[in-house]
């Protein structure tokens, strides 16, 4: 089972604070470490779902957040994108594993179902409080950038920025992960794809981010990956 890093807690302010602001703190620390917890726990569910969670999410989950920093993203908003990425697919727990795992490319009924995943992942993450951002980014990670994705069909601006993070996220994951029926892409290659649909499926800054980061890093990506 992958050793899964906890996500990033909120720095702690160095002054000292006052009685009443230092049990604001004591809450919010224990509420991040709760969260810190939950996020362990249902990426090792993942991982005994066998959903590909290898170490390579980690590794994703940190460019993620440095994507979103260039982007100039609300630091508020950092720990919502790190956390949607390590848990993006968690709602492929509701789809057949006669789907996830079928040995050649699904039909159009089985892509129907399969494409549920987004909702399904919404609707679980939503119950967790404090995690309306996460649960509203991994809603739309199958947007497109030209209006053609789903679930919502949300087209250019109109898709969440921490969305459009994850979509370029977990389309560079699923071209360098093995599936049943076909090896990984080397991840040069899966690079060169998410620029040849950057401003059609995906943001192109995101992309171009993205691939510095991960440019800059191919072999470990490559060897964590397979
Ligand atoms: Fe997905």
């Amino acid at each position: 089972m992958a050793a899964t890093k906890p996500p990033r807690r909120p720095a702690r302010r160095a002054a000292k604070p006052a009685a009443g602001r230092l049990q604001v703190l004591e809450v919010e620390e224990k509420l991040a470490a709760t969260h810190a917890a939950l996020v362990c726990a249902f990426h090792q569910m993942l991982d005994l779902k066998d959903l590909d969670t290898g170490c390579h999410s980690t590794r994703l989950a940190e460019w993620a957040v440095r994507v979103a920093e260039e982007l100039g993203m609300e630091e508020s908003l950092f720990q919502a994108v790190e956390i949607s990425a390590l848990l993006h697919d968690i709602g492929k727990v509701g789809v057949p594993d006669a789907i996830l795992q079928k040995p050649g490319p699904l039909t159009d009924d089985e892509f129907a179902v399969l494409k549920r995943h987004s909702e399904y992942g919404w609707a679980i993450l939503r119950l967790i409080p404090g995690f309306a951002a996460v649960s509203h980014f991994v809603l739309h990670h199958h947007e497109r950038m030209d209006g053609r994705g789903y679930p919502a069909g949300l087209r250019g601006e109109e898709i969440p920025m921490g969305a459009r993070v994850i979509c370029v996220i977990d389309a560079f994951d699923a071209m360098v992960s093995d599936r049943p029926y076909r090896r990984g892409l080397p991840a040069a290659e899966a690079l060169r794809r998410l620029q040849e649909a950057a401003g059609t499926q995906f943001d192109p800054r995101v992309v171009r981010l993205f691939s510095a980061f991960a440019g800059a890093e191919l072999a470990a990506v490559a060897a964590a990956a397979n």
